[in-house]
């Protein structure tokens, strides 16, 4: 039976004005070394780690107990502070060191199966398993607790700025979000079945016509789509909705937020109002409605230019009412070999490019993969347009509009970080704005809302809802960072003959509307604000204010590539009697 040694301090804490205090520390033995008559202990915690030295001057016995130590054994140490003689700059606490006076050894460990050191090369799966101790690693412990600064400086601004955290429900009528639902089965209504959220969209709808004003909640949200470093199955957002606003009344308050996160918990100074691009303009210069404005390589539209050439394949694009645009990379040339375009064509035909036209200038030539088809005064107009010199390197695909913007958007991007350009000290924060209300289905062909269904489009656009609803713009926005899309939101609609034209475009019956959002559209009767709102994910902006890759680095406990959660081994089979209770039989 142990004793508790009660803490008085934190193991990273420690340094030079605590020499001569007598401290006690309690942690995990990150390394122990026996130097004959001294024993050096690496005690770590979650602040970071420190030296605690076992000298001749204690009994026998406590240094024999000293020695049976082994990594990852959990201990407490009393001791007093004292300045090293040989300081260790690589360690935060080098300068200091505690000579134990005693012990206590409150579990033993078996050897871990991963290292527990940050920059450890281990599997993903591996340290997925034993998250436990993946997580003692002292950049998981900062992660998490960067990302509880956030989370507590998101409900300290939005409570100062009026807003009220109100939990929705976790077990609902599945949510217009546009991916695939996790169901949870109903035992006392068989054969029926729950949603989980895939966000609170339409409970928070519900609040505003409820009087709430003004509504934030860090939530859970739930959606069964396909797995990428910045996508979870089960993830977080900072939600919101204000009742009685505009765009510009949203923006203005998220505004404030990111400022203020940025300046206290990075000391970065973010310029507000933050830049706003229109969807159509986005879409123009960078090929995405999430651009990365850190560096050039803007697209250019070529359809002008290359018309009535001889090379076919641009011919017959822009006779399908495709386009024939490019990008230019500044000094590309000598960077990227025959090869290494080879493999970026590769990779382009994912994004449904058939190919990849090239140009590379020299001085007073091109030489180009299309040279059969161009001549010298040709690809000197393609060059003028980019107002490309000497070096650089000219890419160019030809489509129907989507392909060609996916596939030069996912080119720039790519080519920067092969050139090195992507700098995560840079924070190029941005509104994208006037996104399109409907997008066509690539399958059906058919209308669908680019967000949900209640987004409102602008007003000015409603005449167009009859004629050509393509054409209407949403009064929708997001939030993007560094290429990343932070959050998205819109103004709503709350006008309930609006509504119904929606659902008319969207080509969905009475019945339909009745059946998956009858209970908001009932709501919408009984006296609606004009309201509107946004949702960040939390885990994407943690990763991107730390510099990560994967916003797996900002959870405790993700799920793998296959969507399991390996430290409790779910998704797993339930027990016959569970199933039988629910009234469901597994084929
Ligand atoms: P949206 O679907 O754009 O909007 O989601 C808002 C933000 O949530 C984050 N996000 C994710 N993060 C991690 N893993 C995922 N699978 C995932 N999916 C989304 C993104 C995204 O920008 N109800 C609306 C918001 C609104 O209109 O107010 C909504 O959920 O950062």
């Amino acid at each position: 039976m142990s004793t508790l040694f009660k803490r008085t301090h934190m193991c990273g804490t420690l340094g030079m004005s605590d020499v001569d205090r007598e401290v006690v520390l309690n942690g995990w033995v990150a390394k122990r070394r026996n130097l004959g008559g001294l024993i050096f202990v690496d005690l770590r915690d979650k602040t970071g780690i420190v030296q605690v030295t076992f000298d001749d001057s204690i009994p026998q016995e406590l240094f024999d107990k000293a020695d049976s130590l082994r990594s990852e054994y959990v201990i407490g140490i009393k001791g007093i502070v004292k300045e090293r003689s040989a300081k260790n700059a690589n360690l935060a606490t080098g300068d200091i060191e505690v000579f134990a006076k005693d012990l206590i050894i409150y579990s033993e460990a078996d050897t871990p199966p991963i290292y527990i050191k940050d920059d450890d090369n281990v599997d993903d799966n591996l340290r997925l398993k034993y998250r436990y101790l993946d997580l003692r690693k002292l950049k998981m412990q900062r992660n998490l607790t960067f990302r509880h600064k956030v989370t507590k400086l998101a409900r300290d601004y939005f409570d100062s700025c009026g807003f009220t955290e109100v939990e929705t429900p976790m077990l609902i009528k599945s949510t217009p979000e546009g991916a695939r639902d996790y169901i949870v089965p109903s035992r006392v209504s068989q054969g029926s079945f729950y949603a989980l959220p895939q966000s609170p969209q339409l409970f928070k709808q519900l609040l505003m016509v409820g009087g709430t004003d003004r509504y934030m909640q860090i939530v859970k949200c739930f959606r069964d789509e396909d797995l990428r470093a910045d996508r979870q199955p089960e993830f977080t957002q900072i939600d919101l909705e204000m009742s009685f606003v505009d765009t510009d009344d949203v923006i203005e308050v998220q505004e404030g937020f990111l400022k203020k996160v940025f300046k206290e918990l990075l000391n970065v100074k973010i310029e507000t109002p933050l830049p706003r691009l229109t969807w159509d303009e986005a879409m123009e210069r960078y090929g995405s409605d999430k651009p990365d404005t850190r560096f050039g390589f803007e697209l250019k539209k070529l359809n002008h230019v290359v018309e009535g050439c001889g090379f076919k394949v641009f011919t017959d694009a822009l006779e399908k009412g495709g386009d024939v645009r490019g990008i230019c990379i500044d000094g590309g040339s000598e960077k990227f070999s025959r090869k290494d375009i080879d493999k970026l064509t590769d990779a382009t035909k994912s994004y449904g490019a058939k190919g990849l036209v090239w140009i590379r200038v020299n001085d007073g030539e091109y030489n180009s993969s299309v040279n059969k088809f161009f001549d010298q005064q040709q690809l000197g107009q393609i060059a003028e347009v980019f107002d490309a010199k000497a070096g650089d390197l000219i890419l160019i695909v030809s489509d129907r509009a989507k392909v060609v913007f996916d596939s030069l958007g996912f080119l720039r991007r790519e080519i920067a970080k092969r050139m090195g350009l992507l700098d995560d000290k840079v924070y190029n924060l941005l509104w994208v704005v006037d996104f399109p209300l409907f997008e066509k289905d690539d399958e059906t062909g058919e209308l669908k809302a680019m967000h949900h269904p209640f987004t409102s489009p602008k007003l000015e656009q409603v005449d167009l809802l009859d004629t050509a609803p393509e054409k209407v713009k949403a009064d929708a926005y997001d939030i993007v960072l560094n290429g990343v899309e932070l959050g998205g939101g819109s103004i709503r609609i709350h006008d309930r003959n609006l509504q119904a034209k929606m659902f008319e475009v969207l080509g969905l019956t009475k019945e339909e509307c009745d059946e998956k959002f009858g209970f908001l559209i009932e709501a919408f009767k009984y006296g609606a604000p004009p309201h509107g709102g946004l949702a960040y994910g939390l885990d994407r902006l943690v990763m991107l204010l730390l510099g990560e890759s994967s916003i797996r680095e900002t959870m405790a406990f993700p799920k793998n590539q296959n969507a399991q959660c390996l430290v409790s081994d779910a998704p797993a089979p339930v027990d016959k009697s569970q199933l039988e209770e629910l009234g469901i039989e597994v084929k």
